[in-house]
């Protein structure tokens, strides 16, 4: 519990031990379930509530805070709004302010009833005393409902989820800003990537606003907003990167041949390579590889006729997180035959790329080969002159 500014105070909880988020996503550095109370002369809200596995902190939290009068749902997933429902119990006058999307998903999710919603409209405002809260709509940062919560007096905006980091840290300010910077594009990566052009319209909704602090509902808080508005305008933006994201898999070492002749091929010809063996691989490195990559390439064998699962697994990752990526291609080496190319292809149809014509060979590489696999760089290095 601290405060930011007077009566401005971090409620919310820690959680350095949780492994994966959605039971997808991994946290090698955990996360924090950020909830906020600001005490006006006149009403108390809490901004977002945390994950009901936290509970106890919260409300540990709140013991010598008499009364609550609005608990603020910028956004209806649970690891925010799990706890609303034991706010009310002890809080039974409180009133949950969200809008109309976010009400019919908390009474879904939660079984809040009808009777304690406030719902409000997009730019509403509401007054505390001398702190007045406006509620600015962000639709889709990650869910169709999300919106953001702006403190007028102080300049503050509590923004949920957008510019957040899943980073459990006892420090309310950032110390060590590399980790947070690698922690928020590994956050982008995984949940705000598919919503890239949503993301754009939602920094033009704040753009105007003069803000001091950014307090999000993940990770630390951010004194100096332009170090995570930045990094989004960059990740956001159509500039990609010339660099290839090589991920492969192999069964018995011809693709790993492929793939390592590959890399060198490309690495020869000036173009960074990210290069992953999709067997253990952290899916959150390949996402944050994913943000500004203007190549990707997906190595699999042919197994059972088909993609190996771990190749197919990447492939819809990648579909689903929708990159800004221009090109892609696959390479691959079957026994006998099957339908790899065929199968990877078919599964990747959200993205906007253009195809280059896959390698799959035969067995093991030989000198032909290697000359496909050179002139597949070659072919890279010629798309990457046109970004
Ligand atoms: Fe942090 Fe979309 O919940």
């Amino acid at each position: 519990m601290k405060e930011i500014k007077e009566d401005i105070i971090s409620v919310g909880a820690n959680d350095a031990k949780r492994e994966l988020f959605d039971e997808l996503i991994p946290l090698p550095d955990g996360t924090s379930y950020n909830s906020y109370l600001i005490k006006g002369n006149e009403k108390t809200a809490l901004i977002d509530t945390v994950d009901p596995t936290k509970k106890d902190i919260l409300l540990n939290n709140l013991k010598e805070v008499q009364k609550i009068d609005y608990i603020v749902a910028n956004h209806a997933e649970q690891d925010h709004s799990g706890t609303i429902p034991d706010i009310l119990l002890k809080y039974p006058e409180a009133k949950v302010i969200c809008n109309e999307k976010c009400k019919d998903m908390l009474i879904d999710l939660l079984h809040i009833s009808e009777d304690k919603f406030i719902v409000v409209k997009d730019k509403e405002e509401i007054s505390l005393g001398e702190k007045t809260l406006q509620f600015i709509f962000t639709p889709w940062v990650h869910w169709p409902e999300t919106m953001v919560t702006y403190l007028k007096e102080d300049n503050i905006l509590f923004s949920c989820d957008f510019f957040a980091t899943h980073h459990a840290t006892e420090d309310l300010e950032i110390k060590d800003k590399e980790a947070i910077y690698k922690s928020a594009k590994r956050y982008y990566a995984e949940i705000m990537m598919p919503f890239r052009q949503m993301i754009n319209k939602n920094m033009e909704a704040i753009k105007n606003l003069r803000i001091d602090i950014i307090a999000p509902s993940h990770g630390p808080i951010h004194n100096e907003p332009s170090f995570i508005t930045d990094a989004y305008k960059d990740w956001i933006s159509e500039d990609v990167k010339n660099e290839v994201v090589l991920a492969y898999v192999s069964m018995h070492g011809s693709t790993k041949i492929m793939a390592d002749h590959l890399r060198k091929s490309l690495e020869d010809k000036g173009i960074s390579v990210k290069f992953f063996n999709l067997i253990g691989a952290d899916i959150g490195e390949l996402a944050m590889a994913l943000v500004d990559v203007a190549t990707i390439v997906i190595g699999s064998p042919t197994v059972l006729t088909g993609a190996h699962p771990n190749a197919i697994h990447a492939a819809a990752l990648v579909n689903a997180l929708k990159p800004k990526t221009r090109f892609l291609s696959i390479i691959g080496s079957f026994g006998w035959g099957g339908k790899m190319v065929d199968q990877l292809a078919s599964l990747i149809p959200n993205l906007k790329v253009e195809v280059i014509p896959p390698v799959l060979i035969k067995g093991l590489p030989r000198k032909e080969d290697f000359k496909k696999l050179d002139e597949l760089a070659e072919q890279i290095l010629e798309k990457h002159k046109t970004i």
